[in-house]
């Protein structure tokens, strides 16, 4: 029989641990909901009222359901108000000498059968444990932001947490509604491992001008399906909460330097921009606390480019290509009016002499692309903006081959085939301002979202996305989660419409791997090294659902 808890502490009452009170108070459990001081309960009161307040407004919530909820929240200062509780889950700053101190405390106050859990997301929950006289009754409770909405709970083992101890855990989380994955005590669990590493290569573009803030975060909503841009994610995560965790990461993690805190991120925090907390991170927020982004001094001037930004009219689209992108390309280009004229590679490419656009899409070699655009250089009429769709290859070595640098751009068509509502515009060193606005003009035409950025391997969706992927391998392979464990990792902790296995199994292993080696090649930084597994699936053949195995065996689907 798993333990009964009727009565729940909950120490700190920032973001999470408000949620967290909201979580079991709504579940029918008494909570003792513990701050510093009266000032920090005040504000932990209006969190949850804030929050339980919205899902009233939302419907989620009856009101006479949030009186209820709320009554049985008794608000305390000090850890004294502990006494009779069953378990008490810690949510203050991720700072270890603060947690342990505090568990040596809860250890003197609390009864001595009293389970003591961390809500810490990446500090060693066995450090924290033997701080106290009794290291087998402690755990970690790791909960998503928010809280009452994400499914997910990684229960936290240690090597000395008792059994018993771990069995009544997983119970309650599945009383409170949540999904639990048990996972043994290493750097930020499953879900912050794998995805601190993305939010952090996040921030280094947004640091280097690679991308604008708007730029990156559509791009991932769109070309990766999240619901969330990593920006306005770390807005909600907190920014001081991130760049601790980043840290920690960084220290228990095998020095990765993915997971150094890019130097933004530190400046904005010593700066007060917190998120969406403080009301202001890398957006701005109507009020501390708010989720309404409201414009500041870097919102683009206009969603739409407007006439006279120096965009070339574009009525006769020229596609080359025989594949399926070409033929995508011709249907979307001839749907939003555009005159198409299509070409093969290798023909006659005479009928593109007066088009005012061209696009290729030939096979993914520099060398094929780098000729046909040499060939397209003596034939199109000046003004031509030229548009490779690679993803993969310098748009420069193409732009170059070419006595018109000026003109050249990238357009690469994200998502799926045809449907694609995503275009990343890639802007190389030599391209100019009338080519760039013309492609975004074009897509604008096309009812696509565009993006862009710099000349990068992978551009923005493919450089954030693969490395993540291979991350989630190599957490395979050091024996730490399951294929399943992860998948449901992200999917319930993070909201990702798929899990990374899933993932790979339908991109191809083969074509995660190119990615990944292409990331690898041009940055060399060893974290972006691919994961032997993938290397040896590849080789074996298993690619995914095209091949029938990937990481899954999907042959009795
Ligand atoms: N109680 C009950 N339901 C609530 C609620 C509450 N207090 N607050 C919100 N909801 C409901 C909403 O009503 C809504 O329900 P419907 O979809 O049925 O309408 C749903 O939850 C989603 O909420 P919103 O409508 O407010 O917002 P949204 O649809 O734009 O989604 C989001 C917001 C859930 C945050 C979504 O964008 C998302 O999943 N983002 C990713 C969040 C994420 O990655 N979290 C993990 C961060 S990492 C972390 O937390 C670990 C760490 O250690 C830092």
């Amino acid at each position: 029989m798993a333990r009964e808890f009727t009565s729940v502490g909950v120490v700190g009452l920032g973001t999470m641990g408000a949620g967290i009170v909201e979580v079991f108070a709504r579940n029918g459990i008494d909570v003792v909901a513990v701050e510093v001081s009266d000032a920090a309960l005040d504000r932990g009161r209006a969190n949850l009222t804030g929050s339980t307040d919205r899902a009233v407004a939302r419907g989620k919530l009856a009101e006479a359901d949030r009186d209820a909820l709320l009554a049985r929240v008794d608000f305390r200062v000090g850890l004294d108000a502990l006494r009779s509780v069953d378990l008490v889950v810690e949510a203050v700053p991720e700072r270890l000498d603060l947690k342990r101190r505090i568990f040596a405390e809860l250890d003197r106050v609390c009864k001595p059968e009293a389970i003591l859990a961390t809500n810490t997301s990446s500090l060693s929950v066995t450090e924290v444990s033997v701080a106290t006289g009794r290291p087998h009754q402690v755990v970690g409770l790791h909960f998503f932001n928010p809280a009452p909405v994400m499914k997910l709970v990684e229960v936290v083992r240690t090597v000395v947490t008792a059994a018993e101890v771990v069995a009544d855990v997983e119970a309650l989380c599945t009383r409170l509604g949540k999904v639990d994955v048990t996972i043994g005590d290493r750097a930020g669990f499953i879900a912050n491992a794998l995805l601190f590493g993305y939010l952090n290569h996040a921030v280094a573009m947004v640091e280097s001008r690679y991308a604008t803030r708007e730029d990156i975060d559509a791009a991932m909503k769109l070309g990766g399906g999240l619901p969330m841009g990593p920006l306005a994610l770390l807005d909600l995560i907190g920014l001081d909460t991130a760049c601790e965790i980043l840290d920690t990461m960084y220290r228990r993690g095998g020095r990765d330097r993915r997971h150094a805190p890019t130097p933004l991120v530190r400046q904005m925090v010593t700066a007060g921009l917190l998120g969406r907390k403080s009301g202001r991170g890398f957006y701005t927020y109507e009020k501390p606390g708010s989720a309404k982004v409201v414009p500041d001094e870097s919102t683009p001037a206009q969603a739409r480019p407007a006439a006279g930004d120096g965009a070339r009219p574009v009525a006769r689209v020229g596609v080359v290509g025989v594949g399926a992108t070409a033929a995508g390309l011709d249907e979307v280009f001839t749907g939003a009016g555009y005159d198409v004229v299509r070409a093969a590679p290798g023909e006659d490419l005479a009928g593109l002499a007066e088009v005012d656009l061209v696009v290729e899409a030939v096979a993914e070699e520099l060398g094929v692309k780098k000729e046909l655009f040499a060939s397209l250089d003596g034939i199109c009429k000046p003004g031509v903006v030229f548009a490779t769709t690679t993803s993969s290859l310098p748009v420069i070595d193409i732009a170059m081959a070419t006595g018109r640098p000026a003109d050249v751009v990238g357009l690469h068509f994200v998502g799926p085939a045809s449907a694609w509502p995503l275009v990343e515009i890639v802007r190389t060193v030599r391209t100019g301002a009338e080519a760039t606005a013309t492609a975004r003009a074009v897509c604008a035409t096309l009812g696509r979202t565009a993006v862009v950025c710099g000349d990068r391997a992978g551009l923005v969706v493919d450089a954030l996305l693969f490395p993540y992927l291979n991350d989630a391998v190599k957490m395979l392979e050091a024996g730490y989660a399951t294929v399943d464990d992860i998948d449901h990792a992200m999917k319930l902790g993070c909201g990702y419409p798929t899990g990374p296995f899933e993932l790979l199994d339908a991109v191809g292993l083969d074509v995660a791997l190119a990615s990944q080696r292409a990331l690898y090649r041009e940055l060399r930084d060893p974290g972006l090294a691919p994961a032997p597994l993938l290397e040896h699936l590849v080789t074996a053949g298993y690619l995914g659902l095209r091949t029938g195995r990937g990481f899954r065996d999907h042959t009795g689907r």
